[in-house]
């Protein structure tokens, strides 16, 4: 939930899709009617949100967001339309909601499709009266002269015809539709975006900035980008951190981006493995960066069974991409004892996470016309 100060934002890319959000940005911000976007998650729902906002003539009021995702009913109710003193525990005296804190401006509602059936009714019976009833109160409290811009990554037609969406609440909210189309339906703008990202990273992490070879752009054209450009972001800010030097290859980049893709599925899917790999990144930097020990960062989370076999994987993966394949060079890299080869190696042969050295002993990529393959790889050893 936030009260944002009209910071800057930008919708880069100059594809055609980008040139048409622009457009319809502009439209939308002339009028004053309700907002709905949707697309996937990470394609820029809110930076669209925001600049609406910019651009409208309530720019000079705020714009309040409020993510109803993850807030019980209760709770989200009374941050939206306040309570009046006792009207549960903790009710100490009353409380505006949000609604009231934006008079003449706007309320992005973000991941509007996740609210329960009771809330919908809610905001339904605000959207028709314009009026706000605080939680205990027993009539209306005053009524608010806001714009109100909704996003989801969900399909709204398909949720109402499952019975989890209110179709009147949809019409009331779908008056002008804005639609993101996903990053690799404009993969022209990843260069761009990636640039500009790795450029920003680089800056923040006072690392020098790679030149970015043509085979590791090959790679980033060739990727499906499942979390679209807050997955494109996620992996500038890795290369970043890692700090390679002054030019950028293919096994410089996240070893996800070199196989070829899998069908993930968009909304939870992705954002999960987007917060997975957070946390192996987490780990691998504290251990490359802090020269902390991997029997401490990374086994008792792993014992603990609060990191997956996969993410065990990819931390392997990743020194292994840096030693290029060498496992006593691993040992060494992620702050083990030389006496430690053996025991590190059984531990990965016990949990199945003994990846084959010899596919990192070389690029074995071939990129063009759109996909990337990977050669054959020899058999585990
Ligand atoms: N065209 C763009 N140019 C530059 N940055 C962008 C662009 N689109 C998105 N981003 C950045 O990508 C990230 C994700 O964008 P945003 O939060 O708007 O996505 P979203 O569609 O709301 O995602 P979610 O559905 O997961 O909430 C943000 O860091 C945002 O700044
Ligand atoms: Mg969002």
């Amino acid at each position: 939930m936030s009260v944002s100060p009209n910071s800057e934002v930008r919708l880069l890319g100059k594809s055609e899709i980008v040139r048409g959000i622009l457009a319809d940005i502009d439209c939308a911000a002339r009028s004053g009617a309700k907002v709905l976007i949707t697309g996937e998650t990470g394609v820029g729902k809110e930076v669209v949100a925001r600049l609406i906002h910019q651009r409208s003539a309530r720019a000079a009021g705020k714009l309040v967001t409020v993510n109803c995702a993850g807030l019980p009913d209760s709770l989200l109710e009374s941050e939206l339309f306040g309570h009046v003193r006792g009207s549960f525990t903790g009710a100490y005296r009353d409380k505006p909601g949000l609604l009231e804190m934006a008079p003449n401006g706007t309320v992005f509602l973000d991941e509007v499709g996740e609210m329960s059936a009771r809330m919908q009714v809610v905001l339904l019976r605000f959207l028709e009266t314009g009026e706000i009833q605080r939680i205990g109160a027993d009539r209306s409290h005053t009524r608010v002269n806001v714009r109100l811009i909704t996003a989801t990554n969900r399909d709204l037609p398909k949720e109402i015809a499952a019975g989890t969406f209110r179709e009147d609440l949809f019409f009331r909210l779908n008056v002008i539709r804005m639609t993101i189309p996903p990053l690799r339906e404009r993969i022209e703008d990843v260069p761009l975006l990636f640039e500009h990202y790795l450029a920003y990273y680089c800056e923040q992490h006072h690392v020098e900035r790679p030149e970015i070879t043509q085979a590791a752009l090959d790679v980033l054209l060739g990727y499906r980008w499942p979390g679209n450009i807050r997955e494109l972001r996620n992996v500038a800010e890795r290369i970043a951190l890692k700090s390679i030097g002054q030019v950028l290859r293919p096994a410089d980049l996240p070893s996800e981006l070199l196989r070829p893709a899998p069908q993930v599925a968009p909304g939870a899917a992705a954002a999960a493995a987007l917060a997975h790999s957070a946390q192996v990144e987490e780990m691998t930097q504290r251990m490359l960066r802090h020269g902390e020990s991997f029997w401490s960062a990374v086994y008792p989370v792993f014992m603990a069974r609060d990191l997956t076999r996969a993410d065990l994987r990819r931390i392997v993966e990743i020194g292994l991409e840096s030693t290029n394949g060498n496992y006593r060079l691993l040992v060494a890299l992620y702050n083990m004892p030389n006496e430690d080869y053996k025991r590190f190696l059984g531990f990965l042969r016990k949990h199945n996470c003994h990846l084959p050295f010899q596919r990192f002993r070389t690029i074995p990529l071939r990129a063009g016309s759109g996909t990337v393959h990977r050669a054959p790889v020899a058999a585990a050893g």
